[in-house]
């Protein structure tokens, strides 16, 4: 019996046509599988082992009624053939701890994604080692370096809080808006906390395109057009999605950072591309499973799980 633990938010309020980790639990189940659940408030480690206090999870395909809970049980970690990491941002210490404990597992279960690359790969930041291949971009909590890094890229620049996802906190800032100084101190908190700053790429208005790798290859790409009346192309902002292939360009990001990727440990990542650069690198729960498939595009549900249980382990 193949035994699956999801480290995940409440599944109450999820929308199951739009959720990608219902969508593994759903194909987890339907081969016989075994589905536990946890959220992070559920993981504790003493000493050298690590537990979850979990509920076995059968889902169903029926929104508000769409899963059923078993008796709480406290299970360590090595009970499980595989855990999924897919706990929603934000990414702070609370998230960093619940992977101290998922680092105790034993070498006989598998981590997706392997708790370390999950610390060191923020969504964020970790374009920066890939130098041209994303556009221009700071990371500094220098309100001064800041508002002047616009002038460096052309006038017109996106900035990011770190450990946040789905859209939240990214402003653009256009040359003569007065409320930039205002918006780098809102979200550096006075200088404080380090932000990214990104040169804004025009292209975005023909779409953010999201990559999902599976186990560092690529495979499908959705492209989410933003609503006219806003910057972002989160697909829960109510950005328009469609099925789109991989530019020769888009390929080759792909291929230059899969490998980095799978070496690290990282089973399921969605990587966003804007004009053919890279603007973030999904790690912590990427989504787009529904959408691909429901356009036409591979099953990755089934991938994934095919890949969790077959792709080589322990990682390094
Ligand atoms: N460099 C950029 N130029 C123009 N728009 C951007 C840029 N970076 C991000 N955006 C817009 O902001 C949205 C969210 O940004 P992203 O970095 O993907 O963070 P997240 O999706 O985690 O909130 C994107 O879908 C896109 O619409
Ligand atoms: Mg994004």
């Amino acid at each position: 019996m193949t035994r699956h633990l999801f480290v995940v938010d409440p599944l109450g309020p999820i929308d199951i046509g739009k959720d990608s980790s219902f969508a593994l639990m759903w194909a987890a189940q339907l081969r016989g599988h075994e589905i536990h659940t946890c959220d992070t408030d559920g993981l504790s480690a003493v000493g050298v082992q690590g537990f979850a206090r979990c509920r076995q999870t059968m889902v169903r395909k029926r929104q508000g009624d769409h899963h059923e809970l078993g008796p709480v049980q406290s299970l360590p970690l090595g009970a499980f053939d595989v855990v999924w990491m897919r706990k929603d941002p934000p990414f702070d210490m609370q998230y960093i701890a619940a992977t101290y404990v998922l680092d105790l597992a034993p070498a006989t279960t598998r981590v997706w994604s392997r708790p370390a690359a999950l610390r060191s790969w923020n969504e964020k930041t970790s374009l920066l080692q890939f130098g041209d291949l994303a556009p221009k971009t700071l990371l500094s909590r220098d309100i001064k370096q800041i508002l002047a890094f616009a002038g460096d890229v052309g006038g017109s620049m996106v900035l990011k809080p770190l450990g946040y996802s789905g859209g939240n906190g990214i402003v653009a800032v256009h040359p003569g808006d007065l409320n930039a100084r205002s918006l780098v101190e809102i979200l550096t908190r006075q200088g404080k906390e380090f932000i990214v700053a990104q040169q804004y790429l025009p292209a975005v208005r023909e779409g953010d395109k999201r990559v999902i790798l599976v186990n560092g290859v690529a495979r499908a790409g959705l492209l989410r057009i933003p609503p006219a009346d806003d910057l972002r192309g989160n697909i829960h902002i109510g950005a328009t999605t469609q099925i789109a292939p991989l530019t020769a360009a888009e390929q080759r990001i792909c291929e230059t950072i899969g490998p980095l990727l799978r070496a690290a440990g990282h089973l399921f990542v969605g990587i966003d591309l804007i004009g053919e650069k890279l603007t973030e690198i999904n790690v912590t729960s990427p989504t787009g499973i529904h959408e691909i498939r429901d356009q036409g595009g591979p099953d990755l549900a089934e991938e994934l799980l095919d890949a969790a249980l077959s792709a080589p382990w322990p990682v390094n």
